[in-house]
């Protein structure tokens, strides 16, 4: 796999998560310094990965009913070392020619009191069918904005095991007056990888169905605190 080598392109890409790459959070390697930068860059408009909010994005008709309840906020967890910041803001990451099971991803950005958060940068990326990360390019990574009721939806393929990982999505969500949450979302039908898996957590698991034996499509609400 290639996803193993630690590159200083990748390292730079953890340390310089904070301020889109410009390196201003290099030296902390935290991810609460990350945080604290994001906290205080969410009034100027700008997202820790240097994504400008740009409000809510068009509505997609994606026509996702809220939960009822939105409490406790969902779990933070390492972004791991295979970030890059600065990815396109697009919806549809399917490669040409992937051998992928195709998957819809989509959910809703909530504030712990059940209320949308429009225009929240929602930042994904995740390994391919084959357990590799693109750490050169953005293949299977990009970014979009919530549109007014919240939503979101990524058309991308699953995402496989690597290196000892069940399979997993990263994820990083930010709205303009919350905390960034940088998380990890699972899938329901790996009980056994999951379980071996340190990392795993139940409440971080989407909720995925396929009809027909058509695409997979996988919800998960995140419920961001405020900053
Ligand atoms: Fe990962």
């Amino acid at each position: 796999m290639d996803g193993q080598g630690v590159t200083r392109r990748k390292v730079l890409a953890v340390l310089g998560a904070g301020a889109g790459g410009a390196g201003a959070a290099a030296g902390t390697g935290s991810l609460g310094a990350l945080m604290s930068v994001a906290s205080a860059r969410a009034s100027t408009r700008v997202t820790p990965a240097g994504y400008t909010f740009p409000g809510p994005a068009p509505d997609r008709m994606l026509g996702l009913s809220p939960p009822v309840a939105c409490t406790p906020g969902t779990r933070a967890q390492t972004a791991g070392p295979f970030y890059t910041p600065g990815t396109p803001r697009r919806w549809n990451l399917r490669e040409p020619g992937t051998t992928g099971e195709p998957l819809v991803f989509e959910g809703i950005v909530l504030t712990p009191d059940c209320q949308p958060v429009a225009g929240a940068v929602v930042d994904v990326w995740h390994c391919d069918e084959r357990g590799r990360y693109d750490n050169e390019g953005f293949r299977y990574r990009g970014h979009q904005f919530t549109d007014a009721a919240g939503a979101f939806r990524f058309e991308t393929i699953r995402p496989t095991r690597y290196r000892g990982r069940t399979a997993h999505i990263h994820v990083r969500v930010q709205g303009e007056t919350t905390r960034l949450l940088t998380t990890q979302v699972y899938f329901p039908d790996l009980e056994a990888a999951n379980g071996r898996d340190f990392i795993f957590r139940d409440d971080l698991v989407m909720r995925l169905g396929r009809a027909g034996g058509g695409e997979w499509r996988g919800r998960f609400d995140f419920v961001l605190a405020p900053a």
